[in-house]
């Protein structure tokens, strides 16, 4: 996507709702999240986080593009970025497991279900499978404590798991013995 393309789909945010210019309609979610917050500047993290979870990664082009938007410097944006473990830009793979390894969880053994995926799988927790079939992530809390332990897969909430049934979850969509 040019810069010239960029700065018109950012500042295109009062367009009528339908295909988005940059032929990208994920981006629809980042400009609803920038224009409820007015474009301000100090929403840069916030808006970084909203990026991460419509794309599952920040790219360059969805860095340039959030700096347009707040119309900062890329290079500033970049640099927030990069100082922030939580931001990955590495794209996921096929699938996505991410446990919640906030007290709630880890009490209730989160921190077992992470072990036991990295090991059946052969991926450290932050990675992706060497084959992309399965990004291995770990978050804060995740705001459902009351279901703890909470793992998210390929976006679905899923409510006190334990190491076998997440384990079998992951082998229904990834394939393996689990
Ligand atoms: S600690 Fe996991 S949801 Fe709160």
């Amino acid at each position: 996507m040019s810069d010239t393309t960029m700065r018109s789909v950012a500042e295109a945010a009062d367009r009528a709702p339908g295909e988005h210019p940059s032929g990208d309609n994920r981006f629809d979610l980042v400009d609803k999240h920038l224009k409820r917050s007015r474009y301000a500047q100090d929403q840069l993290i916030e808006t970084l986080h909203v990026a991460q979870d419509v794309f599952g990664f920040l790219s360059e082009d969805i860095l340039i593009y959030v700096a347009r938007a707040l119309r900062l410097p890329p290079s500033m944006v970049y640099g927030v970025a990069t100082f922030y473990q939580l931001f990955t830009f590495d794209p996921p793979g096929d699938h996505s497991c991410t446990v919640c390894t906030g007290t709630a969880c880890f009490v209730k053994g989160a921190d077992d279900i992470v072990q036991g995926v990295s090991a059946a799988y052969n991926v450290p927790a932050g990675e992706t499978s060497e084959d992309r079939s399965l990004t291995l992530k770990t978050a804060r809390c995740l705001g459902s404590c009351g279901l703890a332990p909470v793992v998210v897969f390929d976006g679905e909430v899923l409510s006190h798991q334990s190491v076998q049934s997440t384990l079998d979850l992951v082998a229904s969509a990834v394939g393996g013995d689990g």
